[in-house]
């Protein structure tokens, strides 16, 4: 395949991260809206780390706060009615606090998102041309012409048909699955060092998603970009993460390597989501353990664990603590992980003893997945 980019900048070496500082660091992140029925709080307290060359896979069901983390993380929350709290740093530099202008500069600079609904991201009263060459000469000190091949090239990339043709359409004259590939081509014009992918492969068919994928891994081996992908397709995290973060009512209930979480699930909103969510790396249609009832309101979160209304195992810590005391993340014990796997720390916020949820895990779970 051809480079992604033939001019700007070059390939990420490790040292270009300070040693022990992640490229992103996300610390207890809370987003939350005032409506007028309440406070929503849609994120509430989310904490992670990410290094270049890696992605990050985040699961959860519709509604756990996925979207509107990714959109934090981009400042794109500033204008609404959002109370954020929290710390987000971009190869340490905090951007919560940060100028405003600042954080524009970095989006689509340094950071981008292929966002879950390409309408927003595009538009109407401009060619898709255009957006793009706009996008590229933000950041470029290029001429138009140079800027339009540019366009050209990454409308190629994503498997728009006829792109020196169709790069002067409008959004409306493109499909569905088209102008998603088109608003995914402005994301990776300018070979973000950090990619946000929301659902970015949904509205396309199997060969345009591979596509799509191959062109993030591209992107992220020239040039060591951190990616996060959002997806409710635990085929496509397979294939591509390297750290999985599960979201239940706007908090991370299990976090860990890919390898553990698939492999050693440590808890049972996971054990639901792996059960019950579509995989393209296996025949099977059937819901065998679905997650029962439906997402909480987050303006009336349940008590205690969030997940409790909904989890089979909630009589199962003593003392009914599961509905009054809200379980933290901690840390997965090492006779609790899966053999012969490493790849960094596992967590998982839930009461059950580890011995129970490996017993649970072994001998109902698993069998049946
Ligand atoms: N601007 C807003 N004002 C009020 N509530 C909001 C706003 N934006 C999002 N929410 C609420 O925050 C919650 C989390 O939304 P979010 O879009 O992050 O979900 P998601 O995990 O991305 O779901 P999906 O898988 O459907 O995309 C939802 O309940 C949503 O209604
Ligand atoms: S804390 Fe209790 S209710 Fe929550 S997931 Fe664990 S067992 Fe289920
Ligand atoms: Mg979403």
């Amino acid at each position: 395949m051809s480079e992604l980019d033939n001019s700007p900048r070059p390939a990420a070496t490790p040292a270009d991260t300070a040693p022990g500082r992640p490229f992103l660091s996300v610390r207890d992140l809370r987003i939350h809206f005032e409506t007028d029925d309440g406070l929503v709080r849609s994120v509430d307290g989310v904490s992670f780390d990410l290094e270049r060359g890696r992605t990050l896979g985040v699961v959860g069901e519709s509604g756990s706060g996925k979207s509107v983390t990714s959109l934090g993380i981009m400042g794109l929350h500033r204008s609404s009615r959002a109370r954020i709290s929290g710390e987000i740093h971009l190869d340490g530099e905090e951007l919560i606090g940060a100028d405003p202008d600042r954080v524009r500069r970095l989006r689509g600079s340094r950071m981008a998102m292929i966002f879950q609904d390409p309408l927003s991201a595009m538009h109407p009263y401009f060619t898709v041309g255009a957006q793009i060459v706009e996008a590229y000469r933000v950041h470029h000190d290029t001429d138009r012409k140079t800027a339009r091949t540019r366009a050209v090239e990454l409308l190629d990339r994503v498997g728009i048909p006829q792109p020196d043709r169709r790069v002067d359409d409008y959004p409306h004259q493109f499909s569905g699955g088209m102008r998603q590939r088109a608003m995914i081509a402005m994301a990776l014009v300018n070979n973000p060092e950090l990619l946000i992918a929301d659902e970015p492969t949904t509205a396309l068919d199997v060969t345009v998603q591979a596509q799509i994928l191959d062109l993030i891994r591209d992107l992220q081996q020239e040039f060591g970009s951190a990616v996060i992908i959002i997806t409710h397709d635990l085929g496509v995290v397979a294939e591509l993460a390297d750290d999985i973060l599960v979201m239940y009512a706007g908090r991370c209930v299990e976090r860990g390597p890919a390898e553990q979480v698939f492999h050693a699930p440590q808890h049972p909103y996971t054990w639901g989501l792996l059960g019950s969510m579509p995989r393209i790396d296996r025949e099977q249609t059937d819901r065998l353990i679905p997650v029962r009832g439906t997402p909480p309101s987050l303006i009336n979160v349940p008590s205690g664990c969030a997940f409790h209304p909904r989890c089979p195992y909630a009589d199962l810590p003593e003392g009914g603590i599961t509905r009054t005391e809200r379980p933290e993340l901690r840390l997965v014990p090492a006779g609790s992980r899966a053999e012969g796997e490493d790849g960094g720390p596992h967590w998982s916020a839930c009461h059950l003893s580890p011995e129970d949820r490996g017993r649970i895990w072994t001998e109902e779970i698993a069998p049946k997945l």
